[in-house]
Formats: structure tokens, sequence, C-alpha cells
């Protein structure tokens, strides 16, 4: 059988962890991206030490390590999916501090634009590309507190739709490559928590996520993978896709 090939950043916890283990599970190989380790020992695991907001770093990385994973042609499938992200500040964009929101647009949007870019150039055409950008409901609808989180996930939105139009016009069916947007809703992960402890007097919306745990609304992140791995593993008829989880 080819091998599938996955390139899973912020592997080392929540989504990113659950994913990568389910990957291994099914199948896949997995070159996971985070700063921690996954801690995870399987044959088929690679893990890179990388920190994402370091764009001299991670064109490094991808010349060196990604491209001639991307650019094998024995690969049946290649699925990047840019999972790894940050919360952002957690205050008021009226105390927007311009080289904090540089650093988490790059981790947010530039790294994962950059990586997707990365394969729509090198996998080849005969291989098969899944590009998967996890998204937020921040990325459509304001929350106060959120709002530099919300434009980094809306900017990653509308590129990963921009990225689906390019494929086109290249000529490749949404078969050969495609590009999914997931919010995956609520999930009890280390970012849920960052969002608990913030202080409401500078980040009005933290009530609201005391609530979403209170009220046990919290998916844990093995709940939420299962449409990720589905559209890596299949056809989509559109070459790009958006959905949230359960919905
Ligand atoms: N949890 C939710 O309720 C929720 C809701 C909507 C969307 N999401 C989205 O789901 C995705 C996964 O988040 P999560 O909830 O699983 O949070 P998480 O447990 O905090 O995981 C974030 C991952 O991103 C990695 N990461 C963060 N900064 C990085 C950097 N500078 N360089 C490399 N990797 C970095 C972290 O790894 P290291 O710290 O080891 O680098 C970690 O593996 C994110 O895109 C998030 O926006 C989550």
């Amino acid at each position: 059988m080819r091998p599938r090939l996955a390139i899973v950043t912020g592997c080392s916890s929540g989504i990113g962890l659950a994913l990568t283990r389910e990957m291994l599970s099914s199948g896949w190989q997995v070159l996971g991206i985070a700063r921690r380790s996954a801690g995870i020992e399987h044959d088929d695991f690679t893990e890179l030490a990388l920190d994402l907001a370091d764009s001299e770093a991670l064109r490094r990385a991808a010349a060196q390590d990604i491209a001639p994973l991307l650019q094998r042609t024995e690969n049946e499938r290649v699925a990047i999916v840019n999972n790894a992200a940050t919360i952002g500040s957690l205050t008021r964009l009226s105390d927007t501090d311009p080289a904090r929101l540089t650093r988490l647009f790059a981790v947010n949007t530039t790294a994962p634009i950059f990586l997707a870019g990365q394969a729509a150039s090198l996998v080849p055409e005969t291989v098969k590309l899944r590009i998967v950008n996890i998204s937020s409901g921040a990325a459509h609808s304001p929350f106060a507190g959120l709002g530099d989180y919300s434009a980094t996930k809306a900017a990653l939105r509308l590129a990963g739709r921009t990225q689906a139009l390019e494929l086109e016009e290249a000529g490749r069916t949404s078969a050969q490559a495609a590009v999914f947007s997931f919010e995956p809703g609520v999930v009890a992960t280390d970012m849920q928590i960052r969002a608990r402890e913030a202080d409401p007097a500078v980040f009005p919306a933290q009530p609201a996520f005391q609530d979403f745990h209170e009220r046990g609304l919290l998916h844990p992140p093995e709940a939420v993978i299962g449409e990720i791995l589905a559209f890596c593993t299949g056809d989509p008829v559109l070459s790009f896709t958006e959905s949230r989880f359960g919905s």
C-alpha cells in the first residue's frame, strides 16, 4: 500500500495530540510539529521541535525536513493539518501590543498559510492533497477580549478559501486537492483552561467560558477529530468545505 502522510501542527496537546494518535492507529505516517514533545513512541511518527512564530526556523525546516516528504511520489495522499494556535492576549483591542499581535498572527495565520502553500506547490499532482485549517466560531462572530484571536482565524479561513480557488485554477479536481476549514466547537483543552483562568476585568468573555465548563458543554478532543480524519481519508466533492463540530 502507498503511504499516507500527515503533517500535524500542534501535535503535543489537545486536538492535535488526539488526532496524531488516531492517524497513527489508522495507518498514517505522521510528522508532528510543536515546541514540546508529544511523547508518542511509534515507528511511523516523527516530530519536529519548532516554534512556528520563528519564520526563519520555519523556512529552514520547510526546506530541510518538510519539502522532501511533500515531494515523495510514492505517497498515496498528503494531509496538512494546520492545528497549532494560541488564544491570544485575552484583552481588549484597545490594549493591543503590536509585537504580541505579530507573533500571534505568525503562529495562527502565517505558518498555516505558508505550510499549505508549500504543500500546494510541492505535492505532485499524482498524489492527493488534503489541507485542514482548524478554525473557530470566533472566525465568524465577535467576542469581547478575543478580537486578536478572531482576526487570526478569520484571516486563515479566507486564506483557505483562496487556496482552494487557486488549486482549482491550477486544474486540480477536488478529489486531487481540497481544503477543509473545521470548527471543533468547545473542546476540553489547555486553550479553554487559559480562557477560564483569565481575569474577567480584562477579558469580558471569561464568564462565558466558565459557563461552558460548569454546564459540562466541553467535548473531549477525541470526540471532535472524526470529521478531520474523514476529510483527510475521503474524496471531497468540493475544493473548499467548512463545518462546525456537531452541526
Ligand atoms: N479548545 C477549543 O475549545 C477550541 C475551539 C475552537 C478552536 N480551537 C482550535 O483548535 C486548535 C487546537 O487547539 P487546542 O484546543 O487543542 O489547544 P492546545 O491544547 O492549547 O494545543 C495547541 C497546540 O498548538 C501548539 N502551539 C502553540 N503555539 C505554538 C508555536 N509557537 N509553535 C508551535 N506549536 C505551537 C501547542 O504546542 P507547544 O505548546 O508544544 O508548542 C499545542 O500542541 C487551535 O487551532 C485552536 O484555535 C480550539
